[in-house]
């Protein structure tokens, strides 16, 4: 077995190889399961106990040598072919990790995407607005308590500037350029002077839309909302609709959707009602269409609004409103997938 070994170890310091093929050839005949110094390797229990110690120790020389020299072969054709393509020497040696996008970005495109497949196009306006665009022009009577100091960040020295305390600005914009039919979808950040904390905070994000033209019913509010909630959180998603007030729709209303989380069967979540509160809607009330130049007499329309953070919350179940603008990456890591 000795004289075997002393043969090979001979033989594998003169190998030779012109190309990667022959290279390979030259592993399949040495180190492959079936190459020859596996061979030798299974003849080993064989070797009287006296001798396993040396035969043992040239065994491993052996094999050592044959993978030195067979890779030694390799990159020498290697580099005569021109190198490996695979080979970037500009890459770093460390993974990369790559960006994922925002929770509440994959969200709002999501419910933008949904809008857009029944014909909304995008709006957007600037988020330092005056007065008249986010509450005046909104039928906000001139007491309104939403003007008051609890609710609005205005900015110093300008009582009538604001930061837009909700998207309904877009929809004044939008009228004022254009007249009906209208039908437009408005992302955008919207300000409240709140304390933060895990269910408020001082800035957050609403998507609003508003659809004016001739005969709009609340029946086609009704079915576009229905629509909606299902590609957003299902097939069985249900809907309701609560009485409710807004100084710029009449009739207005909130809608809940059936908990997505429990199923409508109750939980903590839907605080065992099994319904949850996702958005408010209600026609465009006429004041707010004549107020922006549009005939109330010829055109009605319909608006509704919602927070992103809430359907973000209700899809993800994120407890803690304040994660959303913290960018621990642990947190945001986890939407890789969603992206
Ligand atoms: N602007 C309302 C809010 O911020 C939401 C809303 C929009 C309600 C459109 C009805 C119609 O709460």
């Amino acid at each position: 077995m000795i004289a075997k070994i002393q043969e090979l170890l001979a033989e594998v310091e003169q190998l030779q190889a012109a190309n990667a093929e022959e290279v390979e050839a030259l592993r399949i005949k040495y180190l492959s399961k079936k190459g020859a110094i596996n061979d030798l390797m299974a003849d080993f229990r064989n070797v009287p106990a006296e001798m396993k110690k040396e035969v043992g120790m040239k065994l491993n020389e052996l094999k050592t040598k044959a993978q030195e020299k067979i890779a030694a072969l390799k990159e020498m054709v290697d580099t005569q072919e021109g190198g490996n393509d695979d080979l970037d020497l500009t890459r770093t040696a460390y993974p990369i990790s790559l960006g994922t996008r925002h929770p509440l970005t994959i969200v709002k495109n999501e419910i933008v995407d949904i809008f857009s497949r029944l014909g909304f196009t995008l709006a957007e306006g600037p988020e330092i607005e005056d007065d008249w665009h986010v509450y005046s022009s909104m039928n906000f009577a001139d007491d309104h308590p939403a003007r008051d100091m609890q609710d609005t960040f205005f900015v110093e020295a300008r009582p009538d500037i604001v930061l837009r305390s909700h998207t309904s600005s877009v929809q004044a914009r939008v009228m004022e350029k254009q007249q009906p039919p209208i039908r437009v979808i408005c992302p955008g950040r919207v300000y409240r002077n709140e304390a933060i904390s895990a269910s408020a905070h001082c800035f957050f994000h609403q998507v609003e839309g508003l659809y004016i033209d001739k005969n709009v019913s609340f029946t086609d509010l009704k079915q576009v909302l229905l629509l909606f909630a299902q590609e957003m959180f299902g097939k069985d998603t249900q809907i309701r609709l609560r009485p409710s007030y807004f100084p710029f729709t009449e009739p207005s209303a909130e809608m809940d959707i059936s908990c997505n989380i429990c199923g409508g069967k109750g939980c903590s979540f839907c605080k065992h009602t099994g319904w949850v509160e996702i958005l408010g809607c209600g026609m465009v009330d006429p004041a707010v269409l004549e107020a922006n130049g549009i005939d109330s007499t010829i055109y009605t329309g319909y608006a509704f609004g919602m927070g992103v953070e809430r359907i973000t919350n209700l899809k993800y179940q994120v407890k803690d409103l304040r994660m959303f603008s913290e960018n621990d990456t642990r947190f945001l890591d986890e939407f890789t997938a969603a992206n």
